[in-house]
């Protein structure tokens, strides 16, 4: 018998980390403790009425299959096109500067595959999406992180990277609002950041997954308002419309950087489904219910980032996205961290800061850390706030 092995690339992965928390997430529950599940940031809200009515009159609409555009179709385009003029103020071209994705991690994964030769590199936050990183890996290329830390706002420090490494870099990642921090980045940086790339021939790519879970009284801006050229955005309907499970995004920016992308997608897949383009043409069209979403979340943090407060440790309220960096007592480990949340009596879960990171220059801007995403119910939430006031540090 013969044995079949995975490719070397494969093999070098560790686990996935989030499919570790839900392995965890799943021998807690067999030994019957009351879990309350801070860990995936998959948001448990229902998608919104609007979307799944939608999406259900479209099916019909598309009784004879086919397959969909693979760039998306031009409705949908001009949909996502519209709702960026509307939401940045940048006038796009449907047709030249959009396309359709299936969610934005396909885009992630994807992107390196248009841009980069072996031994190309692709700079990303550290910690960041894994796909960042795992989709260089498999493109070929070689990753260079950047650390993410408290004292700097989390925010890159480009000074920081060798320049013999950004004369091989193609491209840079940067991800505002943040996973897993929540900071937000400004106008101003996004322009320094575009024109950094643009002096050396880097592509910009800006993961905007949370553009629309902020808590800022201004809403958050995209890379895009500093100019198409050498910049793409990465967009999800994910979390702005709880359609996690639809898998829908789109990207855009930079005319010829699209067209490139769409060229590598038209080998790999056969484009986003019919149906759930025209909900998510829907969703766009409306605000209302990310408001509301907004509304939740806001609630949401604010209960749990009080209770850690009144166990004595740092506010880690965060400006955006689902999700609360904190910082645990001085000294104690992240891992340590999270099993103290994890005691029976508390049953908390939450995800290390160290799974989501890697040491650099002698320290691991996760360590210390763990990262809550606020998908729990408020009650839930609620329950969460009683346990903690019981955790002893
Ligand atoms: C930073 C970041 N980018 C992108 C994604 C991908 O989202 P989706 O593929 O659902 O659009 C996620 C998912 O959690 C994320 O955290």
């Amino acid at each position: 018998m013969t044995t079949i092995r995975g490719s070397q690339k494969l093999s070098s992965l560790g686990g996935y980390a989030f499919a570790e928390v839900d392995k965890l997430v799943e021998e807690l529950k067999g030994k019957g403790v009351s879990v309350l599940d801070f860990g995936v940031g998959d948001p448990r809200a229902p998608t919104p009425t609007l979307v799944r009515e939608r999406g259900k009159t479209a099916i019909d609409e598309h009784a004879t299959s086919g397959y969909p555009s693979y760039v998306g179709a031009l409705s949908f385009r001009k949909a996502a096109a519209d709702w960026i003029g509307r939401r940045f103020g940048v006038t796009l071209d449907p047709a030249k500067h959009v396309t359709a994705t299936i969610g934005s991690k396909e885009a992630v994964f994807h992107l390196p595959l248009a841009f980069v030769d072996p031994g190309d590199v692709v700079v990303s936050p550290n910690p960041g999406y894994p796909p960042y990183t795992r989709g260089t890996l498999f493109a070929g290329g070689v990753n260079h992180t950047y650390p993410l830390r408290a004292e700097r706002g989390y925010l890159p420090d480009l000074a920081s990277v060798p320049d013999a490494v950004w004369a091989k870099t193609k491209m840079l990642w940067v991800c505002y609002p943040n996973s897993p921090t929540g900071a937000v980045a400004s106008l101003a940086h996004f322009r320094e950041w575009a024109d950094f790339c643009r002096k050396r021939g880097i592509l910009l790519v800006s993961d905007e997954a949370y553009s629309e879970m902020y808590f800022t009284p201004e809403a958050p801006h995209s890379a895009l308002e500093a100019g198409l050229e050498n910049v793409l955005s990465v967009f999800s309907m994910s979390k702005r419309s709880a359609m996690t499970g639809w898998r829908v995004g789109f990207v855009a920016g930079d005319e010829q950087a699209v067209s490139l992308f769409k060229k590598i997608k038209t080998n790999i897949d056969s484009g986003t489904p019919s149906f759930i383009q025209d909900a998510s043409v829907a969703a766009l069209s409306d605000e209302t219910h990310v408001k509301q979403m907004r509304d939740e979340y806001k609630r949401k943090r604010d209960i749990v980032c009080g209770a850690f407060k009144k166990l004595g440790l740092p506010d880690c309220s965060p400006a955006s996205t689902m999700y609360v960096w904190q910082a645990g007592p001085k000294g104690m480990s992240s891992v340590e961290f999270a099993k103290r949340l994890l005691d029976p009596s508390i049953a908390i879960v939450a995800t290390p800061g160290t799974w989501l990171s890697s040491p650099q220059d002698g320290v691991d801007p996760g360590e210390g850390r763990v990262r809550l995403a606020l998908v729990p119910t408020i009650e839930e939430c609620d329950e969460a706030a009683r346990r903690l006031a019981r955790l002893a540090l």
